[in-house]
């Protein structure tokens, strides 16, 4: 029988190198025989992309509402898990993904404050149980990942995304709800120290899935 691949996700907040390594992460699964389907939240589908942008643009005219938001967000999600994360599990791909619904309860509920358990309500209503296999948050200071943020838009040019434009204890709240999260699932989330060089923090990446992939296998 063709078994259901796995979804791994990739968590942190802003400038901690999720999209960095989820390339490394995606090469060394592949490097091992494994197919693998790379996508991101929000979005990963034309239609869940176009919400990213309504959730990214900064608009000042007109301030987007807290729950408009969250909705949003799931929407996307909805419309991702069924066109990509589904399909590509059922027929045994990996699915590798830049930030998932640990974002969702860290940002629109540690960040914006919203009530964690309507998030679960929601998460409960659009995933019907399906939840990452393994999810690997890279965690560090804010002030640093702050500044890995702004070399980049130094560099790439581009302007601050709605997100991007919020304040420190913002970031400090998110960074708390994601280590919250990972301390009450700690079976499923690895939480990796993301302020060291590329190279350790890979190498610590490679344990994990070493020892994942050893124990699906
Ligand atoms: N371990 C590291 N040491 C130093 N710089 C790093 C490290 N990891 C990533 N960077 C650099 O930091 C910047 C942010 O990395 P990246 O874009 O991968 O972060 P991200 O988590 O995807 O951010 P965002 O949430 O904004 O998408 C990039 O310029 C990247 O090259
Ligand atoms: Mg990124």
């Amino acid at each position: 029988m063709n078994r259901r691949g796995r979804f791994i996700t990739l968590e942190g907040g802003e400038g901690v190198g999720k999209s960095t390594n989820l390339d490394w992460v995606c090469d060394w699964l592949t490097e091992r025989g494994i197919e693998v389907v790379r996508t991101r939240e929000p979005g990963g589908t034309p239609r869940a992309e176009a919400i990213r942008a309504l959730l990214l643009d900064p608009a000042p005219q007109e301030p987007l509402d807290d729950d408009a938001e969250l909705l949003l967000v799931f929407a996307a999600r909805a419309q991702h898990l069924a066109r990509v994360i589904r399909p590509a599990l059922a027929r045994g791909a990996w699915v590798i993904c830049d930030r998932f619904t640990d974002a969702t309860f860290a940002y629109q509920g540690g960040g914006r404050g919203l009530d964690m358990q309507r998030i679960a309500t929601l998460e409960t209503l659009v995933q019907r149980g399906l939840t990452p296999d393994l999810t690997l948050l890279l965690d560090m200071p804010v002030d640093a990942a702050q500044a890995r943020v702004d070399h980049r838009l130094g560099q790439a040019g581009g302007q601050r995304d709605r997100f991007e434009r919020e304040r420190l204890a913002f970031f400090q709240a998110v960074r708390e709800a994601y280590l919250a999260r990972a301390a009450a699932e700690p079976a499923r989330v690895a939480v990796i120290d993301a302020s060291r060089p590329l190279t350790a923090v890979q190498a610590e990446l490679g344990e994990y899935l070493e020892r994942q992939v050893a124990q699906w296998r």
